[in-house]
């Protein structure tokens, strides 16, 4: 069977066109979703999941030892950790609330690795609790905090394992991504330096009562197109795997170079198929490792974007339009930054299509697809040919990662529901936000009260 890896298309896997010429997702057709669940509306492709998946599973398959740790920062919620669990992933968590979602879907606690540069005494205190949770230490302080909370539970409660740990390393390396999501270049704000490693070995001696040292994990950064900072850092690690043995007596038994495979999310990306990504990756990790005389480590990695981005499509519905006498056409639709800040934030790039009339030919016009929020920044598509107008819906490609797990509810907007496509089915998966959803948290003071 062909190796489809959906990160390669601008569209979801199941993408479609019907006879009344609506844009079909997963054998839904989105026009009707629009018209039963609102809009915005996030619209995920379970088959470009699982086809993301698969991909990677192939790539890696001739390794021997593999695990693929899906990135939940990228789209997270109790369905989602459900599916990954179904196909096998595992799964990094980088906050309290990620481990709480993914302990509240059953997601086995082994299978998770917690990330995170500045994890509080309470998220560490509940990954070691969920007994069996890895934790990736960021730096000294919070390796001597992990060190003291593990102690005081093994301590206090005979069930608790010994937390396995891994040490994130700044390996030094520039991404090909916009600097904000650049992470394992020197000076990162992620990680330990490698001259840091002399010091660690000595805290890991003291600790070994307390966290188990299983190996070292690096983060190159995010929507990357090239393979070669992934063999480096395989490298660069190889080489700390040999300190570890040589230097200090400590074998290490797992290698994870994290994420950061990019997508399509227009014409001028070509980002690497994914199974290609996974299965250089290994063969490097395989010659890199039995150059040095060291076994062949597990190998893990941590795709989120690469798994969920293309899946996902935002629904909106197109207002009010305005025509400058500059020439400039805007067009805004019922959602923007507060849904998808990736533009705002980085200038991200999207494509877009218009589902009610997706076989529309292009305009020769240029419109800047704007959001509602009181941003000028709040700009989804700076310049787009779809001849959209009023009344239309918009679907946006390509946001199925760090969208929903980035959105706010900025201008007190609610947030869009979520729903899951497959074979014409469509379950709400994240309920859209209510009114009274918005002022839950909201409390007055009793002077306010008075009259
Ligand atoms: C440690 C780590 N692992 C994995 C990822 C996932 O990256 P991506 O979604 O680009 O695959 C990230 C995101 O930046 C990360 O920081």
């Amino acid at each position: 069977m062909k190796t489809l890896s959906p990160n390669l298309q601008i569209r979801p896997a199941t993408a479609s066109i019907n006879s009344a010429g609506h844009l079909t997702i997963g054998g839904c057709d989105t026009v009707a979703l629009a018209k039963e669940f609102g809009t915005p509306l996030w619209v995920m492709d379970e088959e470009s999941i699982v086809q993301a998946m698969r991909a990677c599973l192939a790539g890696l398959s001739s390794y021997p030892q593999t695990r693929i740790f899906y990135a939940g920062k990228a789209f997270l919620c109790q369905a989602m950790c459900k599916l990954i669990d179904k196909h096998g992933l595992h799964l990094d968590v980088v906050s309290g609330g990620e481990l709480f979602t993914a302990l509240s879907a059953g997601f086995p606690a082994h299978k998770i690795f917690m990330h995170g540069n500045n994890k509080s005494a309470d998220e560490i205190h509940d990954a070691i609790k969920a007994n069996g949770v890895t934790i990736v230490v960021d730096n000294h302080s919070e390796l001597e905090l992990i060190i003291s909370i593990s102690r005081a539970l093994l301590a206090e409660d005979a069930s608790i394992t010994k937390v396995p740990i891994l040490f994130r390393v700044t390996p030094g390396v520039e991404a090909d991504t916009h600097q904000h999501i650049q992470t394992g270049h020197h000076d990162s704000k992620f990680g330990f330096a490698i001259k840091e490693l002399d010091s660690l070995a000595e805290i890991i001696k003291k600790g070994a009562d307390a966290v188990n040292l299983i190996g070292l994990h690096a983060h190159i950064g995010s929507q990357t197109h090239k393979i070669e900072p992934y063999l480096e850092i395989v490298d660069i690690l190889a080489d700390c795997f040999v300190d570890f043995k040589e230097k200090y007596g400590i074998t290490l038994s797992l290698l994870d170079v994290g994420g950061g495979l990019g997508i399509a999310y227009n014409d001028q990306d070509k980002p690497l198929a994914m199974d290609v990504w996974a299965q250089s990756i290994a063969q490097r990790v395989k010659t890199s490792f039995s150059n040095r005389g060291l076994d062949l480590p597990t190998l893990a990695v941590e795709p989120g974007r690469s798994i969920v981005g293309t899946a996902g499509t935002t629904l909106y519905t197109a207002g009010h339009a305005k025509s400058l006498p500059s020439g400039l056409n805007y067009l805004a639709v019922d959602g923007g930054m507060a849904d998808n800040p990736r533009p705002i934030t980085y200038q991200a790039l999207y494509t877009a299509c218009i589902a009610n009339r997706a076989n529309a030919p292009l305009s020769t016009n240029p419109l800047t697809l704007v959001g509602k929020y009181c941003e000028s920044g709040d700009i989804i598509i700076k310049e787009t040919y779809i001849p959209a107008q009023t009344g239309d819906i918009v679907a946006v490609f390509g946001t199925g990662a760090y969208n929903y797990s980035m959105a706010s509810n900025y201008n007190r907007t609610r947030r869009p529901a979520c729903v899951l496509v497959k074979e014409g089915k469509a379950d709400v998966i994240i309920e859209r936000e209510s009114v009274e959803n918005l002022i839950q948290q909201d409390r007055v003071p009793a002077r306010l009260l008075t009259d």
